[in-house]
């Protein structure tokens, strides 16, 4: 058992997908469910901090405890998290966060044509490599990576990149792991080079890894 560890910290989890809206009907997004990220919080909120969770649109219940902000695009998810982080101890990215967004977005519903649509995609802004950008001294900055390929070179490099001090590195392709399921099997990779490669487990005892290494690097 833990106890109240993180009670005073401040913790704020990202979580779920963003959608990107098209029209009024339609957007682009992706599969993330939110299951790490509300894991994350709720265990952070079990383990006594004070945990604000900023979600895309999920099916999950709010847990116990966490204070939540919901958000549809990247963009309000920029804000929502840019506004709130100068007081969070730790801050971990574990929302699948759209990198395009259509460059316009219709007031009306598209109407079909005989031919192909083609949709102009703009550059969402970075979020984590903001935060990397304008971290203050103590505070603590998580990312997550999923990636089809070159997990490992890309997770580095990600964690030197956006100046985080950890990343956790989840495959798409490896079973029981990825969008949806209750178990994960992730490396975690850390600013100073060291490398941590736990077994497949559930995501709220990955939550509690997560939080446990933040938590021993913070005591440093
Ligand atoms: O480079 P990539 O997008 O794969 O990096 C993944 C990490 O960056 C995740 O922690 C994700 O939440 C975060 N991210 C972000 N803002 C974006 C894209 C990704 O914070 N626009």
């Amino acid at each position: 058992l833990t106890g109240q560890d993180l009670a005073g910290k401040h913790v704020l989890v990202t979580a779920g997908p963003t959608q990107e809206a098209m029209d009024p009907v339609r957007f682009l997004s992706n599969h993330s469910t939110g299951k790490m990220g509300y894991a994350i919080a709720g265990r952070a909120a079990m383990r006594g901090a004070e945990v604000t969770l900023v979600s895309g649109p999920t099916a999950l219940d709010t847990p116990k405890g966490v204070n939540r902000v919901d958000i549809r695009s990247a963009r309000d998810m920029y804000d929502a998290v840019l506004s709130r982080a100068a007081q969070q101890d730790f801050i971990i990215k574990a929302a699948a966060v759209g990198d395009y967004r259509p460059a316009a977005t219709a007031d009306e519903k598209l109407k079909k044509g005989d031919g192909e649509l083609n949709i102009r995609l703009a550059r969402n802004p970075d979020i984590l490599a903001a935060l990397g950008a304008d971290k203050r001294p103590g505070q603590l900055l998580c990312g997550f990576a999923m990636e089809t390929q070159n997990l490992l070179d890309n997770a580095e490099s990600k964690l030197r990149r956006k100046n985080c001090d950890m990343l956790v590195a989840n495959s798409l392709r490896d079973k029981g792991a990825g969008f949806g399921t209750d178990t994960n099997i992730a490396t975690l990779l850390f600013a100073d080079g060291h490398r941590e490669q736990p077994s497949i487990m559930s995501k709220a005892d990955l939550a509690d890894l997560i939080l446990d290494r933040l938590l021993g690097m913070s005591r440093r």
